[in-house]
């Protein structure tokens, strides 16, 4: 199986490039850039590859707030011409999606499944559920819903990522204000890219939410963050309101799977997941 993989400079599309069976073509923007349909019908119509996993997106929550457009061209409008492309190539799309298709439900305590009506609160939200809806058109394809992603390679459009920020803030002896009203699972892209390998090999279609098992607020995150690094930081729990960002995010956008017998893919508990990452970070530093 030959596996293109959009992205595949990002935090997910590099822990996933190594995990996943068969060929492996690893793209970046400079192959294909979803804001122009012409890139994607000419590297698509040329190379033909079984798979296209997206991993590609415009993921700047607050920056798509004040600038939609671009958002949608990228999130909206660039998934729509990958899975029209693919489509007539009988290449299978593979897209990844977010929990922040949800949020609009203020009162909901228990998590979201896979056929649970969505309701974004923020334009980068809208723009993704537009963009898995029409992967989901296509009758085949594959669209995976995760959330909080974390990974050695840090976002490089957020410029790195969560337990980075807070470990090197803390070291700088700066107190932290962190929100305690916004609860999620964050996940580790390694154990998301080694259940999405497993979900390509074995052709699992349609819509599969994937994240590490549990959930926590952002401030629970980062307490365990430093009591697992032996960290004693100047933590305090704030709102979403005190905090200001210029993103609604969703008070409560846990998921969870209908599909997990099915499919046979479970992630470990996030603490788990957290403590791998601590330990693989550390290996990695001079
Ligand atoms: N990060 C999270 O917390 C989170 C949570 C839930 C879901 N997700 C979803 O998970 C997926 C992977 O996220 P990630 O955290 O791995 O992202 P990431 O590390 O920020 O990587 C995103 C990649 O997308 C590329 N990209 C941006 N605009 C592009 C365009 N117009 N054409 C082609 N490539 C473009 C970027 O390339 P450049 O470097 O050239 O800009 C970058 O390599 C995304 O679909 C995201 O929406 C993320």
């Amino acid at each position: 199986m030959r596996i293109a993989v959009l992205g595949s400079a990002g935090q997910l599309g590099r822990d996933l490039v190594t995990r996943l069976t068969g060929e492996v073509l690893p793209l970046t923007r400079a192959d294909i850039d979803l804001a122009n349909p012409h890139t994607i019908v000419n590297w698509l119509s040329t190379n033909k590859p079984d798979v296209l996993v997206n991993c590609a997106a415009y993921n700047l929550v607050d920056k798509a707030e004040e600038d939609p457009a671009a958002a949608f061209a990228v999130n909206a409008t660039g998934v729509k011409h990958l899975a029209e492309t693919c489509q007539p190539f009988g290449i299978r799309l593979v897209h990844v999606s977010t929990d922040y298709v949800f949020g609009a439900d203020t009162s909901r305590t228990s998590p979201y499944r896979e056929t649970d009506t969505p309701g974004p609160v923020s334009k980068y939200g809208e723009s993704k559920l537009a963009g898995e809806q029409t992967a989901l058109a296509v009758p085949g394809n594959l669209v995976v819903r995760t959330c909080g992603l974390y990974g050695v390679w840090g976002s490089g459009g957020k410029g790195g990522n969560f337990v980075e920020t807070m470990l090197r803030v803390a070291g700088q002896g700066k107190p932290l204000r962190v929100v305690a009203d916004q609860r999620c699972t964050p996940t580790y892209t390694a154990d998301l890219a080694e259940g999405m390998a497993n979900l390509i090999a074995q052709g699992t279609t349609g819509l599969v939410h994937l994240t590490n098992a549990g959930d926590c607020s952002w401030h629970e995150f980062a307490a365990a963050i430093f009591a697992l690094s032996g960290i004693s930081a100047d933590l305090t729990p704030i709102t979403s309101g005190e905090f200001g960002a210029k993103a609604p995010r969703p008070g409560y956008s846990v998921l969870g799977s209908e599909r997990t017998s099915e499919t046979g893919v479970q992630e470990r508990p996030w603490p788990e997941a957290l403590a791998a990452y601590l330990t693989e970070r550390d290996k990695r530093r001079p």
